[in-house]
């Protein structure tokens, strides 16, 4: 199936035209858009969607296993495999989705072991302003550091806890965090299977601290190494349109909502389907 690829910017990124997600994607043309994928930095934009939940578990599926994610309460009714990213309210009051997801840099589910390969966040609704999503090519943000700096880096582990983003919300009740999910410990730079590339794998959503470093060493570098993937030169910020479909690779990208839209300007309602990897980071 023929389609088109348009780079989005220099950091990373490039949107496809003319594929229909919900189709019979046949193997060759699944494999020229993961080509594309891996070019871009590891992000694509598919334009002008229609996706049933059945369409986008279908596509999802063919990346790999899904996960069900633990914040079960936000899954979509019968469908576990879809994970709503909402603000909107339900007829008695209730959230149709997690309205605060992501809104801190993070990498999904790197507090797993093996952790996520990619996420694919489906745009049905969005406001009229604002609610965009940045995304830091990792990679880029590697290569910008010090040679010496890298060399210290390759060797060292990090821990991840999914509970310690939790501190940054006071609104999510006792029962929606679970709280058994023991830390894990992932590499600083990860080597991209399929690309090669090195990678920062430390985000400030759920890396607590670096292994083998005193409490202080490692804060400072954490604080060092955040800052700098935040540079713009690493950063590209996605406007959502309703009907976009966003395809990142965890592996090489970290993102973040940007909670700074309006609820006059209209809802914004997604739903997300995140692929596992098969293997640790
Ligand atoms: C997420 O982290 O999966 C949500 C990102 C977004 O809402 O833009």
């Amino acid at each position: 199936m023929p389609f088109t690829v348009t780079p989005l910017s220099p950091v990373m990124g490039a949107t496809i035209e003319g594929l229909d997600l919900g189709a019979d994607i046949d193997d060759q043309t699944l494999a020229a858009v993961l080509r594309a994928w891996h070019e871009a930095g590891g992000l694509l934009v598919f334009k002008r969607q229609h996706l049933s939940p059945e369409a986008q578990i279908a596509f999802s599926r063919r990346l790999g296993p899904l996960e069900r994610h633990t914040l079960g309460k936000f899954l979509l009714p019968g469908y576990p495999e879809i994970y709503r990213v909402s603000t909107k309210r339900g007829p008695a009051g209730e959230a149709l989705g997690n309205d605060q997801a992501g809104r801190y840099w993070h990498s999904d589910l790197c507090y797993l072991s093996p952790p996520s390969l990619c996420s694919i966040l489906y745009a049905l609704e969005v406001p009229r302003l604002g609610g965009d999503t940045l995304f830091c090519n990792t990679h880029r943000a590697w290569k910008g550091l010090s040679e010496p700096m890298r060399e210290f880096l390759a060797e060292r582990r990090a821990v991840h806890d999914f509970r310690y983003v939790f501190r940054l919300f006071s609104s999510f009740g006792a029962g929606d965090v679970q709280t058994d999910l023991p830390p894990v410990s992932q590499p600083v730079v990860r080597v991209h299977a399929d690309t090669g590339r090195h990678c920062l794998y430390v985000n400030p959503g759920f890396t607590t601290h670096i292994e083998g470093l005193r409490r202080e060493e490692s804060d400072a570098l954490l604080a060092m190494l955040f800052a700098h993937m935040d540079r713009p030169e690493y950063v590209y910020r996605h406007r959502w349109s309703a009907g976009d479909v966003l395809m990142w690779d965890n592996r090489c990208t970290m993102h973040r909502a940007v909670p700074d839209f309006s609820p006059d300007d209209g809802p914004r309602h997604m739903h997300r389907t995140t692929v596992m990897d098969t293997q640790p980071a």
